[in-house]
Formats: structure tokens, C-alpha cells, sequence
């Protein structure tokens, strides 16, 4: 490795955060671990545009570790509704219960125990101890790896053992010798990844920015900038098809709540039949159309879903059952098409089945919704977006 980089590269790119990083993010600047931590998992999946509206929110609802811990699990999924990848708002709630009860409620400064702590891996870690405590810890991010990878002209797949080490050997080797610098290298780490030496356009691809380090990095001095680091192809994610029922008595709907372990585990959904694995292209030319599409009844359809006793109570009040919108939703492996059934009731009927619950159309805000059932409800017309909101 350059020695010359190595001492010079925590300078440059602090200078380079002076000039351009970004500044006044209400998240900078913090000394709280609970705020840095709770932003940190918030900024994980999510864009930093939709964190500037929910972080204040977010921490006026819950102050502090305690707080967090003595909530209960829905108030927190409620408040974490629709920025998705929910096991970050169960591992938040687990991981306060950790601190107050293993810790006394204070943070450990040592990112070996914070990496302990329910869903904070080794980069988040990194970012806690260095943000809170000015502890020389690195962190290794998608986009500091993208850096690195750049920087020193890494040809190995990011996914490979062997090169994740030498990423953070390197990420180590390049931290600040004088540790009240690491709040602001480890931000302008972050942001020059996200605003500077992004994977599709780079600055140094630009004629109108000068990046701080192109004598330096080999991507550039090579011409790989867009090589580097080296893509894995993706497959596509296998699709699936599911019904659900979307059953209203008066000014109810029937929620039911998602096993924990489940996909939207803890939230608050519609009931819902098991997946099935959706036909590919060839498979339906190889029928050639031949079979009608699959018709279904409501007895049928409330056996996938529900219990006997269920089912043949609401049976005896159907009043109308049609087929409503189909909508798509992407998770990160899978890609789902949920077939919504409207189905209305005439009395009110007593369910016997776990989890299930008639929830007034009022009261929806108080439960965590899953963002696609969220949007079909108020798309519907069946709240207005008040209703919906804490
Ligand atoms: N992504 C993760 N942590 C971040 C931070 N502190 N600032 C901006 N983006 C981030």
C-alpha cells in the first residue's frame, strides 16, 4: 500500500468535507449515543431525505434508551411504519432492552460490545464508537467499500473473504491519528462515498469537480473508475402470487398480525393466503393458455386463511365479495403479487382465530401497518391520510 496515501488520505478527505460534504444534517454533531445510534440504523436502508422527516420524529416519541425499551413493540413498529426493512425497528426495540438491562441504560463505548448488541454489525459499530465516543474505529459500508476498492485498485469480488479483510485492514490504516477527528473523517467518509465517488457517476468522470484523490487512485490513474469494484450479477429474485382479504364490516376492517419471524414480522396485515411460486414465462406458454384463470370462491378462499369456525361464520354474513387490485411489492429476495379480495359483512362476527382483530378505520394509525396495505387502505377510500398518521 502507498504510505504516502495512508498518511495523507484522512487530511485530504476532512478538507474535502469542509468544502463540499454535506453539513447541518441534524444528526451531526451529536454526542448521544442513543441519538447517533437510533440515526445510524434509521440511515441504514433508508434515504437521507426521508431520515430528515422521521428522525425528529422519531426521537420526540422515544427520547431516550429507556423510553425506547419501555414502549411497547407495536408503538415502536407503529412509529417506524413505512421505512420498511422492519427487523431494524424490532432489533431497535431488542437492542434498548439490551442496554438497560446488560448496560444500565449507557452505551458501551467499545464497538466489540456494541457489535454485540442486537443489529448493530461491525460498520454501525465503527460509526456509533466514532461519532459518540471519538473511538479509531473504521467503518465498511457499501460505499466506503466502493472507495477503497477504487483507491487502491481492488480486483476482487467484495463478497470474498480474504478481500473483506484487506478492506478492513486498509479502512483501519487509514484513520486520523488524533481521535477527535473521527467524527467528522468518518461523516466525510460516508458522504464522499454517497455524493462523490458514486458507483454510476463518479466527479472524476466529470469535467466540473476535481476529486482530491485522482493522482492517487489506481481505478483512475488505470481508466477502471466504472470497472471497480467488481459487480456480482444478480439473478432475479424469485416471484410469488398470494391472495388477501380485505374484509369490512361497517366502518371495520379485519387485521390480522404477522407472526415475528415473518416477513413484516409484529406489523399489522391483511389475512393472507400461503405464496405461491408465480409461473414463469415459459411455463405459461408451455400450457399455452390452455387452463382459464384460476377461479375462486369466497368459501375457498377464507379456508386458505382462516380457521373452520371462522370461515362458516362469516360465510352466513358474506355480503359481497369481488376482486380488487393486484399489486406488486419487492423485498429484497422475493417479489410478491398480492391478489386483494374486497369482501363485505354484514354482522358483526366474532373471530376465533390468533391475531385477528376488527380495527376501526379510525384507529388505524395506532397500528404498524405494512406501507403497500397502508397505501391500498388509504387508496381505497376507505380513510382519509389523517387517519392513517400517529
Ligand atoms: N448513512 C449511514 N450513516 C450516515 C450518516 N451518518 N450520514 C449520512 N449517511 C449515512
Amino acid at each position: 500500500m502507498s504510505k504516502a496515501l495512508t498518511a495523507s488520505f484522512a487530511k485530504k478527505l476532512i478538507d474535502w468535507h469542509g468544502r463540499d460534504g454535506r453539513q447541518g444534517l441534524p444528526w451531526q454533531g451529536i454526542r448521544d449515543p442513543y441519538a447517533v445510534w437510533v440515526s445510524e440504523i434509521m440511515l441504514q436502508q433508508t434515504q437521507v431525505a426521508t431520515v430528515l422527516e422521521r428522525y425528529p420524529r422519531f426521537m420526540k416519541r422515544f427520547p431516550n434508551v429507556q423510553k425506547l425499551a419501555a414502549a411497547p413493540l407495536d408503538d415502536v413498529l407503529a412509529e417506524w411504519a413505512g421505512l420498511g426493512y422492519y427487523s431494524r425497528a424490532r432489533n431497535l426495540h431488542a437492542c434498548a432492552n439490551q442496554v438497560v438491562t446488560q448496560f444500565g441504560g449507557k452505551f458501551p463505548s467499545d464497538p466489540l460490545l456494541l457489535e454485540q448488541l442486537k443489529g448493530i454489525g461491525r460498520s454501525t459499530a465503527g460509526a456509533i464508537a466514532a461519532f459518540a465516543f471519538h473511538v479509531r474505529a473504521p467503518i465498511l459500508d457499501a460505499n466506503v467499500k466502493r472507495i477503497l476498492a477504487r483507491l487502491f485498485g481492488i480486483e476482487g469480488a467484495l463478497q470474498d473473504k480474504a478481500v473483506n479483510d484487506q478492506l478492513w485492514l486498509l479502512a483501519q490504516d487509514l484513520l486520523p491519528q488524533d481521535s477527535q477527528e473521527m467524527p467528522v473523517y468518518t461523516q466525510a467518509l460516508m458522504d464522499f462515498g454517497a455524493t462523490w465517488c458514486t458507483s454510476r457517476k463518479p466527479v472524476c468522470l466529470s469535467t466540473e469537480r476535481k476529486c482530491p484523490f485522482e493522482k492517487q487512485c489506481q481505478a483512475n490513474l488505470s481508466n477502471q473508475v466504472l470497472e471497480l469494484p467488481h459487480k456480482v450479477i444478480k439473478t432475479k429474485s424469485p416471484e410469488f402470487n398470494c391472495d388477501m382479504l380485505l374484509l369490512r364490516h361497517g366502518n371495520s376492517v379485519l387485521l390480522e398480525r404477522r407472526p415475528d419471524k415473518a416477513i413484516w414480522g409484529g406489523l399489522w396485515s391483511l389475512p393472507e393466503s400461503p405464496w405461491r411460486p408465480k409461473e414463469t414465462k415459459d411455463q405459461e406458454s408451455q400450457r399455452d393458455g390452455a387452463l382459464p384463470e384460476p377461479h375462486i370462491n369466497a368459501a375457498q378462499l377464507f379456508e386458505m386463511m382462516l380457521s373452520r369456525e371462522d370461515v362458516s361464520a362469516l360465510l352466513k354474513s358474506c355480503q359481497s365479495f369481488e376482486r380488487g387490485e393486484k399489486i406488486k411489492h419487492i423485498f429484497t429476495h422475493r417479489r410478491l403479487w398480492m391478489q386483494i379480495w374486497n369482501v363485505s359483512i354484514a354482522d358483526s362476527v366474532q373471530l376465533t382465530g390468533d391475531g385477528l382483530k376488527w380495527v376501526s378505520l379510525r384507529q388505524l394509525g395506532k397500528y404498524g401497518l405494512p406501507q403497500p396495505i397502508k397505501v391500498l387502505l388509504q387508496g381505497a377510500s376507505l380513510v382519509r391520510g389523517d387517519d392513517l398518521r400517529n
